[in-house]
């Protein structure tokens, strides 16, 4: 499926030709693999047509490309790891594509603050590792930790499968360095853990997608490891149960993760090569993880165990007994979206506050077995912080286009069933252009209107990552 493909003015490939001249350190991809290869992220929907791919390697060369751009008028879309899914890295109408996989580097671990800094490429796993080498953690994580990037987190204030105990990006970003649309290069919060100053442009800028400006440069907060955990995966019975099962492990254990998958989720990532975890199929499952340093701490996890078991919320449950069988645990719940990927889902991304999951899931299972008979349908997702992930599979037979508008259809009205219910169309990952239609449901006229103007004070020319998030 495509939307729309733009030829490229002559000005502008004049303007382009004399960047490649006067700036020789910019390096620039024209190719039409690259073109493809950066122009897109995961969501696969849109055909890629930027006009180049610039791929600085310092912040001075960033700010080179930006007032370019802003001299001729082009359009930037920043680009990291490209695992996005809802098309905020997307360049599909002759944009710049400006990709940080060069500035991928650790800068600096103060180990006073406990904050590492470092660009916008680096992909979250390396943080992870750089921070463990100082026997530190950087908490947020999710399945795409290999190929996604710090700048992309930041972007969408990405969240992932430890929010319950961490909180998303947004907790983790001491400071900030952004290039703005005129070149000017801005220190946002300078580390600093308290600072009551005024506005905190960090956090305007975590979340909006890039269309404040270009991220180059992040300072992120560092801590303790946790104590040693253990994973336990739940065989549960009903739908009602879930939140139950929630609440007696919140009350008893100190919880790290707490995630939930469908049969159908499990059908495919057992398809994909994982483990088998029961003989019998329940139809709800839950991975939760909890802090076990202590025999009282793995008591504990076996009185929920029962507890669950005796009230009947439970069918069946494993505990992890070494690091091997928790890896194996979470990989049913992690191996899921790429066990999906190949039927082209539809994403949904939703939350509502954890009080409201009840009565909200019941609300979305009629709406949606009413609306997607016909469908396979796959819910998984971060139950513990009220964020579900309901895919949608393209059956072979149906084109791209129709599977979409059929989607889109009942998106609409999942977005009613959310605003009445005080949700969001995006949790995590972002509304780019995917979601576009239906931010109205979420954010209300007035607090879109502000958006619009603060994006306008941010980038006069509404070159950084136009038609993102809004228009
Ligand atoms: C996940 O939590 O696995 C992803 O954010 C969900 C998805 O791929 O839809
Ligand atoms: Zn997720």
């Amino acid at each position: 499926m495509s939307e729309s493909t733009t030829s490229i003015a002559a000005p502008v490939i004049a303007a382009l030709d004399e960047l490649r001249r006067t700036q020789s350190d910019v390096r620039l991809l024209t190719d039409p693999a690259d073109l493809e290869h950066y122009g897109r992220d995961w969501t696969r929907r849109w055909t890629p047509a930027p006009l180049a791919i610039a791929l600085p390697a310092s912040i001075e060369e960033v700010q080179t490309i930006a007032r370019w751009a802003s001299a001729h008028a082009v359009a930037l879309v920043p680009s990291g790891g490209r695992t996005g899914l809802s098309g905020g890295a997307v360049a599909a109408r002759g944009e710049l594509v400006v990709s940080f996989e060069r500035m991928n580097r650790v800068l600096e671990f103060n180990a006073v603050d406990r904050t590492l800094t470092v660009q916008p490429g680096i992909a979250l796993e390396t943080v992870h590792k750089a921070a463990a080498e100082h026997g530190l953690i950087y908490p947020v994580d999710f399945a795409a930790r290999g190929s996604c990037s710090i700048g992309g987190n930041i972007a969408t204030n990405a969240g992932g499968i430890r929010v319950i105990r961490y909180g998303n990006t947004r907790e983790w970003v001491a400071g900030l360095k952004l290039v703005a649309a005129n070149g000017d290069l801005l220190e946002l919060n300078r580390g600093l853990i308290k600072n009551s100053s005024g506005y905190d442009l960090r956090q305007l800028v975590i979340g909006a997608e890039g269309t404040l400006g270009l991220v180059v440069e992040a300072t992120l907060r560092l801590t303790d490891p946790p104590p040693a955990s253990q994973v336990m995966l739940f065989a549960v019975a009903e739908m009602a149960a879930l939140m139950r099962v929630f609440a007696v492990c919140r009350r008893r254990l100190n919880l790290s993760a707490f995630e939930f998958f469908t049969d159908r989720a499990l059908h495919h990532v057992l398809a994909h090569g994982a483990q088998k975890p029961f003989d019998d199929v329940s139809p709800y499952y839950v991975v939760t993880e909890f802090d076990a340093a202590d025999e009282a701490q793995q008591q504990a996890a076996l009185e929920v165990f029962e507890q669950c078991l005796n009230q009947g919320l439970v069918n069946d449950g494993v505990l992890s007994q070494s690091e091997a069988q928790a890896a194996a645990l979470w990989r049913l719940r992690e191996g899921i979206t790429e066990s999906l990927a190949s039927h082209r889902p539809y994403k949904n991304d939703i939350s509502v506050r954890i009080s409201a999951v009840p009565a909200f899931l019941d609300e979305m299972q009629a709406l949606l077995a009413r609306e997607y008979p016909q469908f396979d349908m796959v819910w998984f997702g971060h139950i513990g912080d009220g964020n579900l992930h309901i895919n949608v599979l393209k059956p072979a037979e149906l084109g791209d286009a129709e599977f979409v508008a059929q989607c889109e259809r009942v998106t609409k009205l999942l977005s009613g069933v959310l605003a009445r219910h005080g949700g969001s169309i995006s949790a995590e990952h972002g509304i780019g252009l995917v979601k576009k239609p239906y931010l109205s449901g979420t954010r209300s006229a007035a607090e879109i209107d502000l958006m619009r103007g603060v994006r306008r004070v941010f980038d006069p020319q509404g070159l950084m990552n136009p038609g993102k998030l809004f228009d």
